[in-house]
């Protein structure tokens, strides 16, 4: 990929003189153009993307499709596709989109082609899932499978947490799936509690298979698992692994037949398509694991051959340079109103912060711009009575993206027309806002005397202007969850590669973890430490003090 600092393209400059134009433009009167919807939206089999809301005009995305072309950003799609070294950092291809490359068209990764590999994965976890799902493979003491137990943090854990929950619907009412994530001992603790060793599965998923936290809980689960069947034997029946590191899996004690192995080239955070994503397959059944698959491939298609000015991951990651390079946003909210997609959110905060929480250039320089922002969001409308008074009437811009099903899977009394009435009105009011002579005209009608007008109107106001995407499904299902998936992943992909950055690596995480592992020896016995800055020091020597026994 060429190192182009995007500050310097003209696309830029343009940019730069256009955002200062803008300064008074508002996206209301960009409606005057009756057309708008029909020419800022588009639509892909079930998935209808509104972009119109945004403080965009048309010069303005013409210029963001120069700025995406002078940064070479269709060379590094077809660097991705194509299975060149992209993780420069790392030496590795990216290339979670041949993981679900169903046509099978050969991809090259050094001269091989991998995809009679993904595709032997593939059917090793359709066999298993199958037995899990049927509920054929039976535990140590003949009682079959009912509670399955995902052991992974990070890429290993967000994927399928946010998956299952999204696509719970088509969950199989006989398994339970519980996730351990986190070191706190609490969290393995509390999920044994609430499982039986005969009939539960143990997923441990980690890419590397030494993450701390993983290995922690799975030695944990182990322990525990052969304190009630006493029977290394029976482990075989208990424990698989998902990993790319065989020799660690075996020194576990795994049996290597329970690995389901997948690649350097599959990043932790764009993993769930391989075998990572076995836990997802074997709750909703291989068939629909397969259509998750087929989703983010017709996402993958759609993005790779689509023009650039109607390619919705593209206009995506376009708009959202707009909004974080030249109107100063530094956040960016995901609103799905769908309780079901409660962990999407979180999920891209992983997936967007991990890949492009980066301030050095592929060329090794500090960059002179912003680059991602930071995400968050939770589901509507709990987060309309708890941050949108924020993004309503703070001080900071917050560009959201609301997705709605036009259908639930729950369609109760009118719970779901009263859902998707807070959606359409929520980006109106942000868009349209309220001013000063609404708010006194109102209060007037309202028989407000004069003093109390003068008082509580300019608190009543409501700027506008605020940016947002709507993101209108028909059906939230395996498939089209696939789509959403690998929308924003080549959102996050393209603004990684106009921001002249590496979204494959995450050196970021790596000082914290070398840190703990010196201070873990140190939390030993009750000496005192010096080692460190006073703060640090103080704290380990008061934790020793306060800590009992
Ligand atoms: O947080 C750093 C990280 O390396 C993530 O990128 C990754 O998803 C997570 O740790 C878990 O790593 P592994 O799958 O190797 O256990």
């Amino acid at each position: 990929m060429k190192a182009i600092n995007p500050s310097t393209t003209p696309a830029w400059s343009k940019l730069v003189e256009l955002a200062q134009k803008q300064k008074d433009h508002n996206i209301s009167s960009l409606f005057q153009n009756k057309g708008r919807f029909e020419e800022f939206s588009i639509q892909l089999e079930d998935i209808l993307v509104d972009y119109s809301k945004n403080r965009v005009s048309e010069q303005v995305l013409s210029a963001l499709v120069d700025l995406a072309r002078e940064t070479h950003v269709p060379e590094a799609i077809e660097a991705m596709f194509t299975g060149q070294p992209i993780n420069q950092t790392e030496n590795r291809a990216v290339l979670h989109t041949a993981l679900r490359n169903r046509k099978g068209q050969p991809v090259y990764v050094d001269g091989k082609n991998v995809m009679p590999d993904i595709q032997a994965v593939l059917d090793q976890m359709k066999e298993f899932a199958d037995k899990i799902y049927s509920g054929t493979w039976l535990g140590y003491t003949g009682r079959p499978i009912t509670a399955l137990v995902n052991i992974g943090i990070g890429g290993s854990d967000l994927g399928p947490v946010m998956v299952t929950e999204a696509l719970k619907p088509f969950q199989n009412p006989k398994l339970d799936i519980f996730f351990v994530s986190n070191i706190d001992g609490t969290h393995i603790a509390e999920t044994l509690k609430k499982v039986d060793p005969e009939t539960t599965l143990f997923f441990i998923a980690s890419k590397t298979f030494t993450t701390q936290e993983t290995m922690t809980n799975a030695h944990t689960a182990r322990s525990w698992f052969l304190g009630k069947a006493k029977d290394e034997a029976a482990v075989a029946r208990h424990f698989v692994a998902l990993s790319t590191n065989a020799k660690a899996v075996e020194a576990f004690g795994i049996d290597p037949a329970n690995m389901f192995e997948f690649w350097d080239w599959v990043g932790g955070r764009y993993s769930l398509w391989s075998a990572i994503g076995l836990p997802i397959a074997c709750v909703i059944g291989f068939k629909n694991f397969e259509k998750l698959l087929d989703g983010a491939h017709s996402m993958d298609e759609h993005f790779r051959h689509s023009p650039f000015d109607r390619n919705i991951p593209m206009i995506l990651a376009l708009i959202g340079l707009w909004n974080t390079n030249f109107l100063g946003a530094t956040s960016e909210a995901i609103l799905p109103y769908d309780q079901y997609m409660h962990r999407f959110a979180a999920y891209f905060q992983q997936g967007n912060m991990e890949s492009n929480g980066k301030y050095v250039t592929r060329d090794g320089q500090k960059v002179n711009y912003t680059t991602g922002p930071i995400i968050w969001g939770e589901p509507g409308t709990n987060g309309q009575h708890a941050f949108y008074q924020l993004i309503h009437q703070g001080t900071h811009l917050v560009p959201c993206d609301f997705i709605a099903p036009a259908n639930s899977h729950n369609p109760i009394g009118d719970h779901h027309q009263k859902l998707l009435s807070n959606f359409f009105a929520q980006t109106e009011a942000l868009m349209k806002g309220k001013s000063l002579e609404e708010v006194i005209s109102e209060m007037k009608k309202a028989g407000k005397s004069e003093a109390e007008i003068e008082k509580i109107a300019p608190h009543r106001v409501f700027e506008g202007n605020r940016p947002t995407n709507s993101i209108l499904v028909k059906e939230i299902n395996p498939y089209t969850l696939g789509q959403l998936i690998a929308m924003y992943e080549h959102k996050i992909f393209v603004q990684g590669a106009v921001w002249n950055i590496f979204s494959f690596d995450q050196w970021g995480v790596e000082l914290g973890k070398v840190l703990a592992n010196g201070i873990l020896p140190e939390l030993e016995g009750d000496g005192e430490i010096t080692s460190h800055d006073s703060s640090t020091n103080g704290l380990i020597n008061s934790y020793k003090q306060m800590r009992k026994g």
